[in-house]
């Protein structure tokens, strides 16, 4: 155990500083000449993208949230409508299938039993084909789907996921990007995805360096007992993920709001012992999170910003994280990283089982 984890004190520490590998072995051969290469997602892909007039996302847990990313990217960049949702739900609901709708799977065991079942179901109904993103070639995901998209994340022990998801997000955007352009994307944003795929492994490396500064700002967590986390856009999910991260690791009550719904109720529980955690890029959407933030602050709330250097310009927060500068696609993977990094530093202060958390498995294989 101490071996495989070299000098790391957990397997979540270790893995959440793989991934600039992990997310380089899973571009490897996948980009060439500034293009997503369309046959690795199969022989017949090329036909299918073309087909494809909607695509269906299914996941649970982690793997939901990268799915929930997902939906923005391949809507935003192919025009193809697209809906995520959560496996337990899709199997017990009477889904209707459109005519050339896409079936994705997004699962790192490719194991987990309602992500399985909904597959086994949606073969019995017309869509076009089924994709499998996962991290396990062997695995019954895999085995049950027509086309397959690998991360190549490694073994992935903690069971709170890490690599996992970034890697996923990866390969969402590789299938983003490449039904994107099958779809009619303009040039010039399709090479600025491809180019932020292939510059991302440096900048998780350049936002790992992060950690010292995250692991002092954790020292101002370890007594609360709830947390907020704020996004909008692609954004959203990514505080969906690090909602997750703290709460299934530091068990601190954590829940995660699309910045605008903020007024519809959350607002009411902000006050000075509650701390609201944004994140965002620097998007079209920044004005309106602003004001988002400025009606946390005026109620008195303690605001911690995960922001680059142009959104942290005359931002009134208790403590800005600046995070390097990124584009569309790279945006959400780097905005992640420090949320891993908060959630594990407060788990280590706090106490708790970092890579075993109470009442979690890394793969649920039963209902
Ligand atoms: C469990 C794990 C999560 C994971 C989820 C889905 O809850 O603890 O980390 O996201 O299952 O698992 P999958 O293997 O399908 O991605």
């Amino acid at each position: 155990d101490a071996v495989q984890r070299g000098d790391y004190a957990h397997y979540m520490l270790k893995e959440i500083h793989e991934q600039s590998q992990a997310v380089a072995d899973t571009l490897e051969g996948r980009i060439a000449g500034g293009k997503v290469l369309t046959q690795i997602f199969g022989v017949e892909a090329e036909q299918l993208l073309a087909a494809t007039q909607a695509v269906h996302i299914i996941a649970c847990g982690t793997s939901y949230h990268a799915g929930l990313v997902a939906r923005y990217w391949i809507e935003q960049l192919a025009g193809v409508p697209c809906t995520t949702e959560i496996a337990s739900e899709y199997r017990y609901r009477d889904p209707v299938v459109r005519e050339g709708t896409l079936f994705l799977t997004i699962s790192q065991s490719g194991e987990t039993a309602d992500t399985l079942a909904a597959l086994k179901l949606a073969k019995q109904m017309p869509y076009l084909a089924q994709l499998a993103v996962c991290n396990v070639p062997e695995s019954s995901i895999v085995r049950e789907s027509s086309l397959v998209l690998m991360t190549r994340a490694g073994p992935e022990i903690g069971v709170a996921s890490t690599k996992a998801f970034t890697t996923q997000l990866v390969a969402l955007a590789l299938f983003a990007l490449a039904l994107g352009r099958v779809k009619g994307l303009d040039d010039a944003r399709y090479a600025d995805g491809v180019r932020q795929l292939e510059q991302l492994p440096g900048l998780i490396v350049e936002t790992l360096k992060l950690d010292a500064e995250i692991k002092t700002l954790a020292e101002r967590f370890t007594d609360k007992h709830h947390a907020l986390f704020l996004g909008r856009g692609t954004h959203w999910p990514v505080a969906m993920e690090g909602a997750l991260k703290l709460k299934e690791i530091s068990y601190i009550h954590a829940e995660a709001y699309a910045a605008g719904e903020l007024k519809h109720g959350p607002l009411a529980l902000v006050d000075e012992d509650m701390p609201v955690i944004a994140v965002a890029p620097n998007d079209r959407l920044i004005d309106k999170l602003k004001s988002n933030l400025e009606e946390v602050r005026a109620r008195g709330g303690q605001l911690y910003a995960f922001v680059d250097e142009t959104v942290a310009h005359g931002l009134d927060a208790a403590h800005v994280v600046i995070l390097p500068a990124a584009g569309e696609i790279a945006a959400p993977v780097i905005s992640t990283l420090p949320l891993q990094l908060l959630s594990y530093h407060v788990a280590v202060l706090r106490g708790t089982d970092v890579d075993q958390p109470r009442n979690l498995a890394k793969s649920v294989t039963v209902e």
